[in-house]
């Protein structure tokens, strides 16, 4: 049986308070939507459905960026989710197998949970998921007998009976697509938000004599973001699984709750990441690694017995060999350190490679930008860089060389040569006597005035 997806992102979600369209805002820095995403693959859909509204573009384009083959479906006005499902009709045109239907704004789905719902539709026209709710609040109530689901009450809608009901709809469900368009056909909006609700089919099926049932999961894979407040407690669930997941892989996190973790962050076994730490995307650390305090890690690749940090900064496209070292206040950018070098202290490196057993000494900068355009740096192997050199790309330095402390590299340094370019020193007897004296007078004589 063949799958698709339509993933519910039209919202604008208002108590975000945002200029970004909700399903954007980040979780682990992946947006929701991208996770929803993720979660739905799988089902291996065949066809892939974004109802988007609020931001459209924006939210096309992202979703794109993940999945090009993705279809974008407009809804122009928000009047309710069984509105924004129909929005999706022409995308599913011909398509006769089943629907899931999430949303954009649930992003711990897991994908046994949907495995599950797809399984539970053999026997069932109609597979809602639902959630035994800690708090209800304002979630839809499924109002159960036995197995059968009769109908989804709205909180708004709902009597004081129906609100002491604590299984909850989560929004998602699962239906042949064709049957699902043709209930959503009958849904109105004569109810208390005046909206299309999609919750109605349940009750529209079971009135056509349709086996409707629900499968539940735990809260915490429905949790939708509202506000900032939920994001926050959205990114601290997804925060506490992925280092619980890297301390049962075998690496130590020496204060896990201080370790800031992306969807993608991949870490090797035995390496350690010292406290407050924080993981952009696209990093990878490989086994034996060692991530010291206060280090800002995206779009890296650290390889095994390499140190970095304390305070260290690798940007995207630093590859760090192996058994390197890059220390405090170091920024490496676009580069290669090659095996076993080391930059230790106080460097800025971008947008170039630094060959083996390489020394870069304290506070050099790699020049790589002269206002309009990136050049590169290339340092050979077994290099001595002088403390705070200059390198002003492009330029080379060949295996072997040394640059003098203070030297500005404007010209290419050949292999074993000494580059040295700074003013000579001049050392003038009693000059500094004089001067102190001459400037304590100067001051002597202003205090007199005032
Ligand atoms: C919905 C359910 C409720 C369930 C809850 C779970 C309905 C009528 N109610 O309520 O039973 O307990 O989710 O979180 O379905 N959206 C659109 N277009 C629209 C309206 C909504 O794309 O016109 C999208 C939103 O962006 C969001 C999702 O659908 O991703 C849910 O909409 P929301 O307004 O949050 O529904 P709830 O009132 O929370
Ligand atoms: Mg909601």
């Amino acid at each position: 049986m063949s799958n698709a997806l339509v993933i519910l992102a039209a919202g604008k979600g208002t108590r975000m308070n945002s200029d970004l369209p909700k399903v954007l805002h980040p979780i682990a820095q992946v947006p929701m939507l991208i996770h929803a995403m993720r979660a739905g693959s799988v089902l291996s859909p065949e066809r892939t459905v974004i109802v988007t509204g609020h931001g459209s573009e924006a939210v096309a384009k992202a979703a794109m960026a993940e999945d090009e083959d993705v279809q974008i479906a407009v809804q122009e006005d928000q009047l309710g989710t069984a509105h924004a499902v129909a929005q999706a009709r022409n995308a599913l045109n011909g398509f006769d197998g089943d629907v899931v239907v999430l949303y954009g704004d649930t992003p711990f789905l897991q994908p046994d949970t949907l495995e599950r719902m797809i399984e539970a539709r053999s026997g069932n026209d109609l597979v809602i998921l639902g959630f035994e709710a800690v708090d209800p609040a304002r979630y839809g109530r499924l109002v159960m007998n036995g197995d059968v689901l009769e109908r989804i009450v709205e909180f708004k809608d709902a009597s004081d009976e129906e609100r002491s009901i604590t299984f909850c709809n989560s929004g998602l469900l699962a239906c042949n697509a064709q049957l699902l368009f043709s209930l959503i056909d009958e849904v109105g909006n004569d109810n208390a938000a005046g909206e299309y609700y999609l919750t109605d089919v349940v009750e529209i099926a079971r009135r056509r004599g349709l086996n409707v049932t629900a499968v539940a999961c735990d809260e915490a894979q429905t949790l939708g973001v509202n506000s900032r407040a939920d994001l926050a407690a959205a990114d601290a669930v997804f925060q506490a699984r992925a280092r619980a997941e890297l301390l049962d892989l075998g690496v130590t996190l020496m204060a896990p709750e201080t370790v800031y973790l992306a969807a993608d962050t991949v870490v090797g076994r035995d390496t350690v990441i010292e406290p407050n730490v924080v993981f952009g995307p696209g990093v990878t650390v490989e086994s034996g690694a060692m991530i010291r305090a206060f280090s800002h890690l995206e779009g890296c690749h650290v390889s095994r017995g390499a140190v970095v940090g304390p305070y260290a900064r690798l940007r995207p496209g630093a590859e760090l060999a192996e058994n390197t070292r890059v220390g405090n206040f170091v920024e490496i950018k676009n580069a290669e350190i090659a095996e076993g070098a080391k930059v230790n202290h106080l460097s800025y490196i971008g947008d170039a490679s630094v060959g083996a057993a390489t020394n870069i000494g304290a506070g050099t900068i790699t020049c790589n930008y002269d206002g309009v355009m990136k050049h590169k740096t290339t340092i050979g192997a077994n290099v001595f860089v002088g403390s705070n050199t200059m390198l002003v790309a492009p330029v080379t330095v060949g295996d072997g060389a040394m640059t003098a402390t203070g030297t500005v590299v404007t010209r290419d340094v050949d292999p074993e040569a000494l580059a040295v370019a700074r003013a000579k020193q001049e050392n003038k007897p009693g000059y500094a006597r004089k001067l102190f004296d001459m400037l304590k007078a100067k001051k002597a004589r202003r205090d007199k005035k005032a």
